[in-house]
């Protein structure tokens, strides 16, 4: 491990089938005006919405409601939050969903006391709150990233075309509490499942592909995709199989909440090129994600050969005897193209909406990140949009 770090994480984890009780636990710890935050209405339609507001009453809070948070929330609907919010005086933020709820609920809590433009400070400026922050409470429904034990949230301006996450420093901006019921996932569809599941996968690869060092860090990691793989082959038929599917909600916890990040220069270049795409297509995340992973990895995988070659060998089980080095290195990338096919992800961005014509824009959007093996020049961004056309 090169480098010196802190490591805190003071979010507490409830899991397991029935966790939602835990509220009976948490909530009393709060104020009594409690901001209700869910999305487009499927915690409605299977009970989830019934449960936590049960639970709120029982706790004698007072709840006001902000719904219809959508997957990849605007800045339009956080302004919306934070006058609700205001007018109810909130005391506690409890979010009820996925990741985009999750994080809505995070840059909310930042925000309600802020008297400044919340896009302006955190997504222009990237500053640290320096108001009171409206502690928030996540019950997850959607699994894949990590956001109910980290400290980010990502906002899109879609009038600016520009969808940016901040990863917040300070620990106040992390959920109090996450309860974690897998079989509150069992409702999802495939599509987001399979999108969820890549998007974990992706977390781990972005904090895998970076440094030279031998860094206990990247043998969790490993130990946490094959966790993945193994789980996502069961779940992909088995949809309703709760061994696989609570590996996959505990895998997407840890992938994300800086454990795996210590001592790391850390990649996102990945994520960079989806957060582009997704700001022109407003596409499902893991789904932005797959569609340009693998030009990106062709792309830089010369110059983290070594690390390619490990990656093939540990997660992949590439035999290396009688390969060179790259011929180890691209069987991995090969191997995970299969698994990739095999759970039905999207596998090229024009799948998603966007054009030849368009790749000079999206180029534009994407924040250049300096952690990877090769920092990427404008033309190579636009080579690898263009590669995963
Ligand atoms: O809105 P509803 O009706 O609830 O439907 C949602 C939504 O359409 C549905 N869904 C969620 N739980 C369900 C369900 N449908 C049936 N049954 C359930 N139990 O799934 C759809 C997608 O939900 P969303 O919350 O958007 O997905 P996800 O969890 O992937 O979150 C995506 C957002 O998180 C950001 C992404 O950029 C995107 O904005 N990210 C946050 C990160 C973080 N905080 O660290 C890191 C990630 O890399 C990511 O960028
Ligand atoms: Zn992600």
């Amino acid at each position: 491990m090169l480098g010196n770090f802190s490591y805190c994480n003071p979010t507490k984890l409830y899991f397991g089938k029935g966790a939602i009780g835990y509220l009976k636990e948490e909530l009393p710890k709060y104020g009594k005006n409690v901001v209700l935050i869910y999305g487009g209405g499927s915690v409605k339609k299977n009970g989830i919405y019934d449960e936590a507001l049960r639970l709120l009453r029982e706790a004698g809070k007072n709840v006001a409601e902000i719904a219809g948070v959508m997957p990849n929330p605007t800045l339009e609907k956080l302004y919306e939050g934070m006058k609700i919010a205001r007018e109810h005086k909130a005391d506690f933020l409890l979010a009820v969903g996925g990741g985009s709820v999750c994080d809505y609920a995070k840059a909310l809590a930042v925000s309600v006391h802020c008297g400044e433009d919340p896009w302006e400070k955190y997504y222009v400026r990237f500053e640290e709150p320096s108001c009171e922050v409206v502690p928030v409470g996540c019950v997850l429904t959607m699994v894949g990233t990590g956001s109910e034990m980290n400290a980010g949230a990502v906002i899109t301006n879609r009038e600016q075309k520009l969808k940016i996450g901040h990863v917040f420093a300070d620990e106040k901006v992390m959920p109090r509490f996450a309860v974690l019921d897998p079989t509150y996932t069992f409702t999802l569809p495939h599509y987001q499942m399979v999108a969820g599941i890549y998007d974990i996968f992706s977390h781990i690869c972005e904090q895998y592909f970076s440094g030279e060092d031998d860094n206990t860090s990247d043998y969790l990691a490993e130990g946490l995709m094959r966790s993945l793989l193994h789980s996502s082959r069961i779940a992909n038929k088995d949809m309703q199989n709760y061994e696989a599917r609570s590996n996959i909600m505990w895998t997407a916890t840890w992938a994300l909440n800086t454990l795996i990040s210590r001592g790391k220069t850390t990649d996102w270049m990945v994520h960079m090129l989806g957060q582009a795409v997704g700001a022109y297509t407003d596409a499902t995340h893991g789904m932005t994600l797959s569609a340009v992973s693998l030009a990106y990895y062709r792309h830089i995988l010369p110059y983290g050969m070594k690390k390619f070659v490990r990656f093939a060998e540990n997660v992949w089980g590439v035999d290396p005897a009688g390969k060179s080095d790259r011929e180890i290195a691209e069987a991995g990338l090969s191997a995970m193209e299969a698994w990739m096919k095999e759970l039905g992800l999207v596998m090229n961005i024009s799948e998603l909406g966007v054009t030849g014509e368009m790749v000079k824009d999206v180029a534009g959007a994407v924040l250049v990140m300096q952690g990877g093996y090769k920092v990427l020049g404008r033309e190579e961004i636009e080579a690898v949009l263009a590669e995963s056309l």
